[in-house]
């Protein structure tokens, strides 16, 4: 179990929770952390060798031996810089398949708590607040209506949103539905829809929940 301060940002792709766990840990001087892009990391490295997806024990395998280091903003696969090649569409597929195999998410929890244990942190993804840090002092669970999700996105791709809204709906099915770990909100996780709101709105509601919840959100171990 962590001593460290965790804040828990869970919800689903689109709901904003990248931008205000960044924005988040930048005003309060705590590490930010993408889990979602270590499993990116697993699966663009099975990608690149063109693994079965469905082939438990050597994505596993693979899993454990993958070297992810999250320097600033940027994301590192076993020494390369592959911040770009993850957000690929085909590598958030992927990402979401590979997320769904006990084995790897066996090992990316353990490397996500040791990172948590390393001092505050913010961790962004979607299992945060009920599986990897169910005793975070602050979990929010992040939510906006499907088709400000869908855009949001398609603008920061700059793809279509017809074909955007059809992959993120099919990935948060996946999310939602898998046996292990699967995308929910905790018990004790404030519900926060940003569909009307801006990053700024998110950013200081996030805040004044930490607020609440800590004796000033600094200074913690
Ligand atoms: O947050 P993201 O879209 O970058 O995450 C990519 C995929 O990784 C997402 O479809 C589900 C999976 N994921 C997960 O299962 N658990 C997490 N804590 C974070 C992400």
């Amino acid at each position: 179990m962590s001593k460290s301060l965790i804040i828990a940002i869970d919800g689903p792709g689109g709901s904003g929770k990248s931008t205000v766990a960044r924005s988040v840990a930048r005003r309060l001087g705590f590490t930010y952390i993408d889990s979602g892009a270590m499993y990116r990391a697993v699966a663009l490295w099975a990608l690149r060798l063109g693994m079965d997806l469905d082939d438990l024990h050597r994505l596993e395998q693979l899993a454990k031996e993958a070297r992810i280091e999250l320097p600033g903003d940027r994301v590192l696969l076993n020494g390369e810089d592959v911040t770009t090649d993850i957000r690929d569409p085909k590598v958030s597929d992927a990402a979401s398949r590979v997320a769904a195999q006990p084995g790897v998410r066996r090992a990316m929890r353990e490397e996500q708590r040791r990172i948590g244990s390393t001092g505050p942190s913010v961790m962004e993804g979607r299992d945060i607040g009920t599986v990897v840090f169910p005793e975070a002092r602050v979990k929010i669970f992040l939510d906006a209506q499907p088709e400000a999700r869908a855009q949001r996105r398609a603008s920061e791709l700059g793809a279509p949103l017809e074909e955007v809204a059809r992959e993120l709906d099919a990935r948060d099915q996946r999310d939602r539905s898998r046996a292990e770990a699967p995308l929910t909100q905790a018990p004790d996780a404030e519900y926060l829809d940003t569909t009307h709101l801006t990053p700024i709105q998110v950013e200081e509601a996030v805040l004044k929940l930490v607020r609440e919840r800590t004796s000033n959100g600094k200074g913690h171990k």
